[in-house]
């Protein structure tokens, strides 16, 4: 099976379909206005969804990703960014930049890289986090799956990425999902501080620390 984060076709169709993933962006560029940021970095842009989104806010962005033919299709998606090619695990990111944001990147970082990734990212001022947590323990990723795969009923072309994802998941191909309480570790880990925290979705469920889409403002290195 092709992993869709390697394929930029395959990406797009898949984020056309699946609404609810844009379901926090909205409340990621609040975060990201109520910053007064001069300077922007997006980690892992991908093919630009986001980016576009974010450009109009008429801030100075730079969008990089590890992923040489995403960038050429996200160039396509925005005019007035500047795009890197960068492996965020690998190489910290610049020290003056004011907001690094990253929308579903965390949980296609490899656990043993989650720390080394927080720290790189660390160097910014304010670190903005949109990403999927499941809930603790063995069965997480089965409930988390099954959680989503229960909402998509009816829909075959949501069944069948979910199923995709899933057993990627499973057999920890490109897809390393944590739970919160991974997550505040990792923090704890890398000094960066919890600024603010939302649950984004799903907003029904009666324990907003078992699942769903959580947005995390971060102080980095210099904000601690
Ligand atoms: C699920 S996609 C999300 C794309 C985009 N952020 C969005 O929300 O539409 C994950 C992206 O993270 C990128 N990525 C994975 N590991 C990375 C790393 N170590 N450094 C930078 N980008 C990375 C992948 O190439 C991919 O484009």
């Amino acid at each position: 099976m092709t992993n869709y984060t390697d394929d930029p076709d395959l990406y797009d169709n898949r984020m056309r379909l699946m609404s609810i993933d844009s379901s926090g962006d909205s409340d990621l560029i609040q975060c990201i206005k109520n910053l007064n940021p001069i300077n922007l970095y997006e980690v892992g842009c991908g093919t630009g969804i986001l980016t576009q989104k974010v450009a109009k806010l008429n801030f100075e962005l730079i969008a990089s990703d590890v992923n040489p033919s995403f960038l050429i299709q996200s160039k396509k998606r925005c005019s007035n960014v500047q795009f890197k090619l960068h492996d965020a695990v690998e190489t910290p990111i610049d020290e003056n930049i004011d907001v690094v944001f990253c929308r579903f990147v965390y949980h296609h970082i490899k656990n043993e890289d989650k720390v080394k990734f927080l720290r790189n990212l660390g160097n910014a001022r304010n670190i903005v986090i949109l990403d999927y947590f499941i809930p603790e323990g063995d069965t997480g990723l089965r409930i988390f799956h099954d959680y989503r795969l229960n909402i998509f009923q009816g829909n075959d072309n949501l069944i069948n990425l979910e199923k995709d994802t899933m057993h990627l998941a499973f057999k920890k191909e490109g897809e390393f999902k944590v739970s919160l309480n991974e997550f505040y570790e990792h923090l704890r880990k890398s000094g960066l501080t919890i600024k603010y925290h939302k649950l984004i979705e799903p907003q029904e469920i009666g324990n907003p620390e078992l699942l769903g889409m959580h947005l995390f403002v971060l102080g980095g290195k210099k904000n601690v």
